[in-house]
């Protein structure tokens, strides 16, 4: 019997689980615990994924946050220490680049733990970003390093990764198991006047909302282009107490609280456009071939820049208003498979069976 401890703590993550955990579910050789951070509680950033996605209920929930970067750091790894000395997992399991991410992987490395990061290899060149922190250190005491492309997996080389003691495996993006799953789910969202052509946008990422010109300036572009095409923005928790904060006008924005997947794969489906600075979303534009307009200076999905479906906007009104209107006339092809061919869960825990063979002989 092989024992996963998955760390979860944030919504890509819950969805990201999903399509690993029902491949877990397959194999009566892996029991999988699953342990819930808390980073994200509002039953609608949390909850709801759990149920529209029969993720197994968590094991363990250790409600930690809504606190600051450190405090929340340091108290998930108390807490996750406490239940993987219980516990005892073969494998801790990290998905992305969260806070909630970290933590389970400095638990792992304390432990001596075997770590595996789905989505390794990721990097933006930013810094600042709360985000690139996290994945450098987590790729680095990673064990197993599940790549979603090749791009990821040139970056860990120009790292020098083929000389630390880490297997790095190109595994395609679990997030397009996901979309192909959850397509013929998809549910048109309850109470919300849609136009026939709407735009679907989502702001959340810190280092635009906690930068208030930046805002400012993605708000009032955001607002001209409302004027003759309907914008639907699922709003972040995050992004709304700031908006509120500052008296950013939203007026003819169609701001809704922040969807279920099953939803947002409707909304992502049927939109013409979308316009974000998520990380998940950019590529699940690309999977329903909807061309997207990424509100920042750069992107770990750099191949969608490369091939023309993603194009970086930035944060200045006048950018953002003018790639905005030369989107509405390009052609954009989606014929490349970018992110692998649907199977990467399946890839995966393949990849953690086949090693902990090898290690038993
Ligand atoms: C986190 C991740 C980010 C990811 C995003 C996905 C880090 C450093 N950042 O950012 O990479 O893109 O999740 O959505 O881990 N809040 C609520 N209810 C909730 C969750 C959050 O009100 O259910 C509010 C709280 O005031 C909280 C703030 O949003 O302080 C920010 O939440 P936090 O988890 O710190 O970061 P995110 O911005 O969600
Ligand atoms: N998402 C959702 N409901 C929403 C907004 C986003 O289900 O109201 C989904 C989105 O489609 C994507 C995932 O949440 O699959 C990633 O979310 P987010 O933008 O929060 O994080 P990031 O990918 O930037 O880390």
């Amino acid at each position: 019997m092989i024992k996963i401890l998955t760390i979860l703590g944030a919504r890509p993550q819950f969805i990201k689980a999903g399509t690993i955990s029902r491949e877990i579910a397959k194999h009566k050789e892996i029991k999988e615990i699953i342990l819930h951070t808390g980073q994200h509680y509002d039953s609608n950033m949390s909850d709801i994924f759990f149920e529209e996605m029969k993720i197994p209920k968590p094991d363990y929930f250790l409600g930690i946050g809504g606190k600051s970067h450190g405090a929340m750091t340091g108290q998930m790894i108390e807490k996750i220490e406490e239940v993987a000395l219980k516990e005892k997992p073969d494998w801790i399991l990290v998905y992305g680049d969260t806070n909630s991410t970290l933590a389970g992987a400095i638990v792992a490395s304390k432990l001596n733990i075997k770590l595996a990061h789905i989505e390794a290899g990721l990097r933006s060149f930013n810094m600042n970003m709360p985000e690139e922190i996290n994945r450098i250190l987590t790729d680095r005491i990673s064990n197993v390093l599940f790549c979603p492309t090749d791009t990821a997996i040139e970056n860990l080389e120009k790292e020098g990764f083929e000389n630390f003691n880490c297997k790095i495996i190109k595994s395609g993006d679990v997030m397009q198991d996901g979309a192909i799953f959850y397509k013929n789910l998809a549910v048109k969202p309850n109470n919300i006047e849609l136009k026939n052509d709407f735009i679907l946008c989502t702001i959340h990422r810190a280092e635009n909302t906690d930068d208030e010109n930046k805002l400012k300036n993605i708000f009032s572009a955001l607002n001209e282009i409302a004027c003759e095409k309907q914008i639907i923005l699922p709003l972040h928790p995050r992004t709304k107490k700031i908006i509120e904060n500052l008296n950013i006008c939203v007026e003819n924005l169609t701001i809704i609280e922040p969807v279920g997947y099953l939803e947002m794969v409707w909304l992502i489906d049927n939109c013409s456009l979308v316009m974000t600075d998520s990380g998940g979303l950019q590529k699940e534009a690309y999977f329903f071939a909807k061309p997207c307009l990424t509100l920042r200076e750069e992107t770990e999905w750099i191949e969608l820049v490369e091939i023309g479906v993603n194009t970086l906007v930035g944060t200045e009104k006048d950018k953002i208003l003018s790639e905005y209107n030369k989107i509405e006339i390009k052609k954009v092809d989606f014929s490349k498979n970018l992110y692998g061919k649907g199977n990467a869960s399946n890839l995966i825990i393949k990849e953690l069976l086949a090693y902990e063979d090898k290690g038993r002989k």
